[in-house]
């Protein structure tokens, strides 16, 4: 199978004041391309950090990650920019979607930017009708023209994940996707993920649930710094 991301011997400390914290200790992973991956470790092992460091977030103090074959390290600041907003969508746990924005224009958002001025106009329509789609697709037809805070957590994060795939993005990263909601709606959130991977989008999701985890395809363990299978 082709290879998606690969990571090799990633290192990621912090330093507060006197203390070195060694989170990533040497990381090696690969992904090929269609999978459904689970990261799962406990709160602090650094399953958030190497999920940024994948989506080019944040960078590793060393070792190198590979995106189909192109070392991030090695893109400057505009092919950078296009890989996090074209190639990878980003999920997060608490959804980080804008209040003053309707449902529909925060899943518009991330083709807007990357348009330019010139670019939005001529992409416009497509866009919407593609946001359309989407929510639709999610059940949230009726809820186009609400503002995020009116919705529940797990509609909020159905609209985040709308908002990820709107670029079509080959890769999409969640960050505990299902970590704010109760058991039943991250349930919905999961066959989401679920029926996306069924249409061949391949996806790293972090979780600390072992439950959420075993309805992947393949769980990687993050453990003291590394990663076990
Ligand atoms: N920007 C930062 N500065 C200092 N410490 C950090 C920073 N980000 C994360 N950490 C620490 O690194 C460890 C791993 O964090 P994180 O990757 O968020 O873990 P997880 O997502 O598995 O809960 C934690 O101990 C956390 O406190
Ligand atoms: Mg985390």
């Amino acid at each position: 199978m082709e290879t998606m991301i690969k990571a090799e011997n990633i290192t990621k400390s912090y330093t507060m004041g006197k203390t070195k914290l060694d989170v990533l200790r040497g990381v090696n992973l690969t992904i090929e391309k269609g999978r459904f991956v689970a990261v799962v470790g406990a709160s602090g092992s650094g399953k958030s950090t190497l999920l940024h460091i994948l989506g080019a977030l944040d960078r590793p103090n060393s070792g190198s990650v590979f995106y189909q074959k192109q070392n991030l390290a090695g893109l400057r600041w505009g092919k950078l920019n296009h890989f996090r907003n074209k190639e990878v969508g980003f999920v997060f746990q608490f959804y980080h979607l804008l209040d003053e924005l309707t449902v529909l224009e925060n899943v518009m958002a991330p083709a807007m930017a990357s348009a330019g001025l010139l670019g939005w106009m001529s992409l416009k329509s497509r866009t919407r009708e593609r946001a359309h789609q989407l929510l639709e697709r999610f059940g949230l037809k009726e809820r186009l023209r609400h503002k995020p805070y009116e919705l529940s957590g797990g509609e909020r994060q159905r609209v985040a994940i709308a908002r990820a795939l709107i670029n079509q993005p080959p890769l999409l990263l969640a960050d505990e996707p299902t970590g704010n909601l109760d058991s039943r709606t991250g349930h919905g959130i999961l066959e989401a993920l679920k029926g996306l991977h069924d249409e061949g989008q391949t996806i790293i999701m972090v979780t600390h649930d072992e439950r959420i985890a075993s309805q992947a395809s393949r769980v990687i363990r993050l453990i003291d710094g590394k990663v076990q299978e």
